[in-house]
């Protein structure tokens, strides 16, 4: 991305700011589908990793769903214009709320997390997929595993097995469904995942109508050419994925929004200690937790040409794990210099939070042309218009 376009949204929008280039997320979005172009598969977008409705909007023109986690997603994908057989419906622990509300809209599938699920449904018709754990370690961060029998996600094949003999008339099994975790970068564990629902499908006689395997394509944060590996995917898993002779779900997040986000800040300080240097910049945890909750890499790229110097590099957050990065490499910054995160697209807003009372950024869109602003910068009214509701009698 070409520095003058983070100049320019910094001066028109203010910093914090998240930035995302739809060139990107077009691009990864066309590198999805021409992995998986021999199959018969439908992509269907995370909405977890990034709900901001003009993005939706964007990913839902290229022919793709969405997967969403809670009513409030639900709502946010229906106000972006997927219809409800473009929608699938995840998450662990739903209420009979949340049941009904999905039942009643009635989207493509509703994937069932668990034996005790079932008995929520009642009498109501519905169609369903069952999320399998199969117990197979993604190598990933184990904050983002899922599929391991101590994480709390889905079912073993024995209560599968149970399940499915036991399900009443009203429940129409479509299919199955397999979320091993995210950011992975090795094809093994997939492999393993899909060949022991293979196994299973097979041993159980079971007539799928599809096969849904999650997401958890990783993308290359560190730039250093460790990211989900295409041509293994083509190669091996496309393959055993068409042996199912039934459509492929996918659930990417991440891989679609990640790379196409950044998020443009403003250095306040340059700070020494007689042991460390230190850069605080006008974002912090509050904006972007993934430093602090996974010790995630981002890229940080401090606008200007001056020497190079090891920092750590934080925010304003009376916290100490408020840190993006520890003893970096970067250019000596001047208060008021821009620093852009990069790979922010993914977990990045969807994460944020008012901490400290902390403002979310707005959001803008470049389309190779025009920024476009497409959310606006929280205010401290928005906030205290959620206290003040109740008659106001508190104050
Ligand atoms: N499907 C299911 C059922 C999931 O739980 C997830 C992510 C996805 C699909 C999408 O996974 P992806 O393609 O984005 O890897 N906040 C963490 C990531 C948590 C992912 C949770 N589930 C992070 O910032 O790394």
């Amino acid at each position: 991305m070409n520095r003058d376009i983070f100049f320019r949204a910094a001066r028109e929008y203010g910093t914090p700011l998240y930035l995302y280039d739809l060139g990107e997320m077009q691009r990864r979005i066309k590198l999805a589908q021409d992995t998986l172009n021999s199959l018969d598969f439908k992509i269907f977008f995370a909405m977890k990793a990034n709900s901001n409705p003009y993005l939706l909007r964007f990913i839902h023109s290229y022919g793709i769903g969405a997967d969403v986690v809670s009513i409030n997603e639900y709502k946010m994908a229906r106000f972006a214009r997927f219809r409800p057989e473009e929608i699938i419906v995840n998450g662990n622990g739903k209420s009979m709320e949340d049941l009904e509300f999905y039942i009643a809209q009635n989207p493509l599938c509703i994937n069932v997390d668990s034996k005790e699920e079932i008995a929520k449904f009642g009498n109501k018709n519905a169609r369903i997929a069952l999320r399998i754990n199969p117990d197979v370690d993604p190598k990933t961060h184990p904050h983002i595993s899922t599929g391991l029998k101590e994480n709390k996600f889905g079912m073993d094949f024995e209560t599968a097995k149970e399940v499915i003999k036991t399900l009443p008339s009203n429940l129409r099994l479509a299919g199955l469904h397999c979320h091993i975790g995210s950011q992975i970068t090795k094809i093994d564990p997939f492999i393993e995942a899909f060949s022991s629902i293979e196994r299973f499908v097979k041993s159980q006689g079971i007539k799928l109508e599809f096969l849904n395997v999650g997401g958890g394509w990783g993308i290359d944060y560190k730039k250093d050419g460790t990211e989900m590996d295409l041509a293994g995917y083509k190669k091996k898993i496309v393959p055993l994925l068409s042996n199912f002779n039934v459509p492929i779900y996918f659930e990417l997040g991440r891989f679609i929004t990640a790379s196409a986000g950044y998020l443009i800040s403003k250095v306040t300080e340059v700070k020494r200690n007689p042991y460390k240097n230190f850069v605080i910049l006008d974002a912090s945890m509050a904006d972007l937790i993934r430093p602090s909750l996974y010790d995630a890499y981002h890229e940080i790229e401090i606008l200007n040409d001056g020497e190079e110097m090891i920092s750590d590099i934080g925010g304003r957050i009376c916290e100490s794990g408020d840190i993006f990065a520890r003893s970096r490499k970067i250019r000596t910054p001047r208060p008021g210099d821009l620093a852009v995160i990069h790979d922010v697209g993914s977990y990045g807003y969807s994460m944020a939070s008012n901490y400290n009372l902390s403002l979310r950024p707005a959001e803008v869109a470049f389309d190779g042309e025009k920024l476009i602003l497409i959310r606006k910068r929280e205010r401290f009214e928005d906030i205290l218009n959620l206290c003040l509701e109740d008659k106001n009698e508190n104050f």
